[in-house]
Formats: structure tokens, C-alpha cells, sequence
């Protein structure tokens, strides 16, 4: 853990939940708390980054000067965000759990209660992480994958399909990672290697990340 490690880099980072809107009133969304986005920009900053925050609605705050921080509600404001920024970026690293699927249709009034069943028609979202693998030039991409089966390979599978560097596994099926927690268990993989980490401060985590991120930029 160098001091300033990152000076003279632009860090991007995505955190929180993202809100789908179904009407003026509700909206779909996940547990998401922007912790683990908020360590890990907290962190970048500390090693010299210039660091842009895109997150979805959370609590978090920061005084940080050096974090430039950005709300946003939808997946789609999320995306457009992220692309007002990309081509500035040496290091993006997607922690938002960002709704796959919204409400084709968002009803312009409260929707009442009459029937018994209710649908809703939910159509895909853009995949904003596999965007920024397409569109990759010199960006160095960190992805995470959030699952509860077959976790290995569906994050090598993500690994792949966005065009990755690096991909962050938490599991829910670990006691204190993922969602909400102060705490986190991850495992990275790269095209060639694996790490596993034990349970620890999503403060520690992200000082994990960027060790690795950085262990990787000198190879
Ligand atoms: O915010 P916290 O409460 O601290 O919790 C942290 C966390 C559990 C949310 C975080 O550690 C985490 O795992 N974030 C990714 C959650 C997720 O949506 O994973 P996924 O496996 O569904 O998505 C894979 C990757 O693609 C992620 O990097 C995600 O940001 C990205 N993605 C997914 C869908 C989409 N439409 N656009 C994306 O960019």
C-alpha cells in the first residue's frame, strides 16, 4: 500500500442500488447501501486518484474533496453518467448492483388498487458494465459479481462476457458479505489467477481491491 500510489489517475466508480420506477410512488429496487463503492472511492482518493462516484440512491455521504461524487436514480441515468466520463478513466470499478430488468411502461399516476393480481411488464436495462467493456480502450475494468450459486463460474463467465481485467466475488451465501454489512468476503479472479480473502471491513476490502488493481497495473 503505497502513499499516493495513484496519483495522476482517474478512478470511476459505480455504488448503490439502482430505483426502476413502476409509478409516482414506488419503484423496483435492491439491498444495496453504496458501502462497498463508497470504501473503495474513499480509498482511491486517499492513494492520490482523482475519483468520479456515480451512485444509485443511497445514505452514504462523504467530505472527501478529492471524490467527485454524482447521484443518480436509474440504471439508465447511471449509464448515461458513466459515459460523460469514460474516455478520462485509467481505472473503472463497477460495485452498483444495478437493476437487470425496469417497468416497460412507468404509469403516470398512482396505479390504484383494484384487481387481485397485478402485472408488470419488465423489459432488460442496458448492462452498463458490458458497455464499458465494449467500449474499452485503455481502461483498466474491475467488475463484481453478487451471486448465490455456482459462484466461480458464473463470475468468470461475467469475467469474460464484459471484457474484464479483474472481477470481485461476493457471495450471499457467506456469512457478512455482500449487501448492507460493514464487512465483506471476496474472491478476485483474473483471466489467470485467483485470490481469496477472509471476512473483513469493507474499509479493508477496498484497500484489498486497490492493492490488486495496483499489483496488476505494474505487471
Ligand atoms: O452496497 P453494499 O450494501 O455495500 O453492497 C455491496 C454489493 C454487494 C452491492 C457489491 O459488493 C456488489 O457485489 N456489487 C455488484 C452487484 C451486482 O449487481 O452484481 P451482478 O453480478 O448482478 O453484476 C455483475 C457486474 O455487472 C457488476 O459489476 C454490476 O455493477 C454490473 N452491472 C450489472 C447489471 C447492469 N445492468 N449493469 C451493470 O453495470
Amino acid at each position: 500500500n503505497q502513499p499516493r500510489s495513484l496519483e495522476g489517475k482517474t478512478v470511476l466508480i459505480t455504488a448503490g442500488p439502482t430505483y426502476e420506477a413502476i409509478d409516482p410512488v414506488r419503484f423496483i429496487g435492491n439491498h444495496s447501501s453504496g458501502k462497498m463503492g463508497f470504501s473503495l472511492a474513499e480509498e482511491a482518493s486517499k492513494r492520490g486518484a482523482k475519483v468520479i462516484l456515480i451512485s444509485g440512491p443511497s445514505s452514504q455521504a462523504t467530505d472527501d474533496k478529492n471524490i467527485e461524487l454524482h447521484k443518480v436514480t436509474s440504471a439508465k441515468e447511471m449509464l448515461n453518467k458513466v459515459f460523460e466520463f469514460y474516455d478520462r478513466v485509467d481505472i473503472g470499478i463497477a460495485s452498483a448492483a444495478v437493476a437487470d430488468y425496469a417497468p416497460k411502461e412507468v404509469a403516470k399516476e398512482k396505479i390504484k388498487k383494484n384487481d387481485d393480481s397485478l402485472t408488470i411488464e419488465l423489459v432488460k436495462n442496458p448492462d452498463i458494465l458490458k458497455t464499458m467493456g465494449e467500449k474499452k480502450t485503455h481502461q483498466f475494468l474491475v467488475g463484481f459479481a453478487l451471486e448465490t450459486q455456482n459462484e466461480e463460474e458464473n463470475a468468470k463467465g461475467k469475467l469474460e462476457k464484459k471484457n474484464l481485467d479483474m472481477i470481485v466475488l461476493n457471495s450471499l451465501r457467506d456469512e457478512g458479505a455482500g449487501f448492507k454489512n460493514d464487512t465483506n468476503k471476496i474472491k478476485i479472479f483474473t483471466k489467470t489467477g485467483k485470490k481469496e480473502f477472509d471476512l473483513k471491513s469493507k474499509d479493508e476490502v477496498a484497500r484489498d481491491i486497490l492493492d490488486f488493481v495496483e499489483a496488476q497495473l505494474l505487471k
